[in-house]
């Protein structure tokens, strides 16, 4: 590990706006000192999605508060910092634009350096927080509602290289999808997992993705099971049948973990990799967690999971590759970082053109090209 231009133990604090969640975490190291959340997610439950304009609206009028929630939580003040780290991508543009705006007004009037990080990569440096440092490389599985993507990072900071994604749907957006055609509101994922526990996950087989011999090993395919699902439930709607919610919940769920898990276990066995992390909100998922750690046993993988808290989006996961890439040395970004809605996942942070790893880098940008 290259500690040598970095700090041990850093001290910063991370801005999440990527989503519906304004998120801002103080870590210092890998210890988290505060984690506070504002999710404007109610507002959109009407809607049965997330409405961008509105997320843009609500980070606005979180961000301020809920930078002062987390500074007071952490016990620190602001000039303690060594660092500010914000989501830069992918996301929301509107609501990245909040996030990494705020990021830079602190980093600039506090004279800190900005790390510009990505998004997916933040979903898998949390799990230092709690089950500390990841194991190098890490295979990672993430799973959320605007991704599905299988992950094998060499060096969370530097080095990460997609496996597999999903070709269509992500789970968690075939999860909300579900609990729509059943009537149970937004977000559909913590109340099918709910009602699937008094489900039979064997009451009826739905199609399992991209499964067959020919079909790409790591790559997922939701939308087919989505379809065969709504198909299943309108067929007995037009039978005049009382639909089983919560067999077609819990038959549901097993589809989809089935192929997570089965698809993640055969892409550590292949690389050789004896550590799955999986994160992301759908990694909440009580089964998903069961299968995942029934599967990983047998094949002699340790699985590492995040506390449901930190699955769904937060600051503290900013927080944590932000603290990884001051530890580390990586160059701060530039303060013409720009929100990027569709980051590549190869790119976990956007560093600066200059790449100038000296801290006092900040004081020597003109404050003419803050604004661009
Ligand atoms: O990571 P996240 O908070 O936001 C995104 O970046 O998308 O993930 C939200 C997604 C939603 O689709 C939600 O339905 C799903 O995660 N989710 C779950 C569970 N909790 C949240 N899916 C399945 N089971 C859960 N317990
Ligand atoms: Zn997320």
């Amino acid at each position: 590990m290259n500690l040598v231009s970095g700090i041990d133990e850093p001290l910063v604090l991370g801005i999440e706006t990527s989503c519906d969640e304004t998120g801002v975490g103080i870590v210092r190291g890998t210890t988290l000192l505060a984690d506070a959340v504002a999710s404007s997610v109610d507002t959109h439950a009407r809607f049965g999605g997330v409405v961008p304009e509105i997320a843009s609206r609500a980070h606005l009028e979180a961000m301020v508060p809920t930078i002062q929630r987390a500074l007071k939580d952490a016990g620190i003040a602001a000039s303690d910092l060594d660092g500010i780290a914000v989501t830069a991508g992918p996301g929301l543009a509107g609501a990245l634009l909040v996030g990494t705006t705020a990021a830079k007004a602190y980093a600039y009037a506090l004279g800190k350096p900005l790390y510009g990080v990505n998004h997916l990569a933040s979903h898998i440096c949390v799990d230092q927080l709690e089950h500390g440092k990841l194991p190098e490389p890490t295979m990672a599985l993430l799973v959320s509602g605007g991704h599905s993507s299988l992950l094998l990072a060499p060096d969370i900071t530097s080095d990460v290289r997609p496996m597999g994604a999903t070709i269509d749907d992500a789970a968690g957006e075939a999860f909300d999808k579900i609990a729509r055609v059943l009537h149970l509101g937004f977000p559909g994922g913590p109340v099918i997992d709910r009602l699937a526990r008094e489900g039979d996950p064997k009451a009826i087989h739905f199609p399992r993705g991209l499964t067959g011999s020919r079909d790409p090993a790591y790559d997922f395919s939701f939308s087919g099971l989505k379809t065969a699902v709504a198909r299943w439930i309108e067929a007995k709607r037009n039978a005049g049948e009382e639909v089983p919610v919560r067999d077609v919940a819990a038959s549901f769920q097993e589809a989809v973990v089935d192929v997570l898990t089965r698809k993640a276990v055969r892409a550590c066995k292949d690389e050789g990799v004896d550590h799955l992390m999986i994160g992301g909100g759908v990694a909440a998922n009580s089964r998903l967690r069961a299968l995942a750690a029934e599967r990983c046993e047998k094949a002699g993988i340790k699985v590492r999971v995040p506390r449901p808290g930190l699955c769904t989006d937060n600051g503290a996961m900013v927080a944590a590759l932000g603290a990884e890439m001051v530890a580390r040395g990586r160059a701060a970004s530039d303060w013409d970082l720009s929100a990027d809605s569709s980051l590549p996942v190869t790119e976990p942070h956007v560093p600066g053109h200059s790449h100038s790893h000296s801290h006092d880098h900040v004081h020597e940008i003109s404050k003419d090209n803050l604004y661009s």
